[in-house]
């Protein structure tokens, strides 16, 4: 007889929670076939983030870094979520509050449908202008005509000669105030959390879990390999998200439906 997949602990905690945080990384993505930023074929193995993801770099080569974020928009508009995000979605249904706090900018999660989001590292679908702050979410940038440029004139007629930027945090960046108070409430009021797919070295993200540990939460694990955090979860399930969480999922589900009300 196999050992269950998953402890009578964890499904206790999942069958009886109110308030659960998925906290995700590139590697829920990776099944959709996002790479991630450390792996062997990451983002950071071939461009170095000080030459791309900082506004440094923006302001001295504002070119190269909008053809790098050109192309991974195009890589992200010909992907769909996979399993293990929909499998948060499904999650939404059982639980009755889950929260996804997420430090990928590739807009899965909202694609896949979860309601509530939040999005510490910004979202690459939108865009806003690094002067005057406009936004210029659904403007599809063509950079054959150059780099985007505001277009916002003031009441004197002139026009705003700020940059249009790609909403993402760049390094050496704050993150979004509202966003990370959101994560941080939800990390304090969470009965589990669900860190899935991420290396848990890049701060401030990678403290909200011990945030949440610290205020009770049943933290899991969910990745292929350990990382500086799993010695200090509850629970770590060494494999790919979108293996583990629609099967997860399904488990709950039939604890949940089963309960007595
Ligand atoms: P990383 O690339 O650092 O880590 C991805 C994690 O996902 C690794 O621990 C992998 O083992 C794991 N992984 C790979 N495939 C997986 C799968 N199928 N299922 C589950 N896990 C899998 O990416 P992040 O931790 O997200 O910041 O990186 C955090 C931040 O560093 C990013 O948000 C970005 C980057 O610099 C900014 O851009 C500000």
């Amino acid at each position: 007889m196999s050992a269950p997949e998953f402890s009578a602990k964890l499904l206790a905690k999942l069958a009886e929670a109110e308030m659960l945080v998925a906290f995700t990384g590139a590697g829920v993505s990776a099944e959709s076939g996002v790479p991630t930023f450390r792996g062997d074929e990451g983002l950071w193995a071939k461009f170095r983030p000080e030459e791309l993801a900082n506004v440094n770099a923006f302001m001295k080569n504002p070119e190269l870094v909008w053809r790098w974020y050109a192309d991974r928009r195009k890589v992200m508009a010909s992907i769909e979520p996979n399993p293990g995000h929909r499998a948060l979605v499904e999650l939404e249904r059982i639980v009755p509050h889950v929260t996804i706090v997420t430090q990928n900018i590739d807009n899965l999660h909202r694609r896949a449908g979860s309601a509530k989001v939040f999005e510490l590292h910004g979202n690459i679908e939108r865009n806003y202008c690094m002067r005057c702050g406009v936004r210029y979410d659904d403007v599809d940038v063509v950079l054959e005509q150059g780099i985007p440029r505001c277009s916002r004139v003031d009441k004197d007629g002139k026009r705003c000669p700020g940059y249009v930027r790609p909403d993402v945090v760049w390094f050496g960046e704050i993150l979004p105030e509202d966003e990370w108070y959101g994560a941080v409430r939800a990390m304090e009021s969470a009965d589990v959390v669900l860190s899935i797919g991420t290396s848990g070295i890049v701060y401030p993200a990678a403290s909200l879990p011990q945030i949440a540990r610290s205020h009770g939460a049943f933290l899991v694990e969910i990745n292929p390999e350990p990382t500086p955090l799993t010695d200090q979860v509850d629970e770590f399930l060494m494999g790919q998200s979108g293996v583990f969480l629609p099967r997860l999922v399904e488990k709950v589900k039939q604890i949940r439906a089963h309960a007595p009300r």
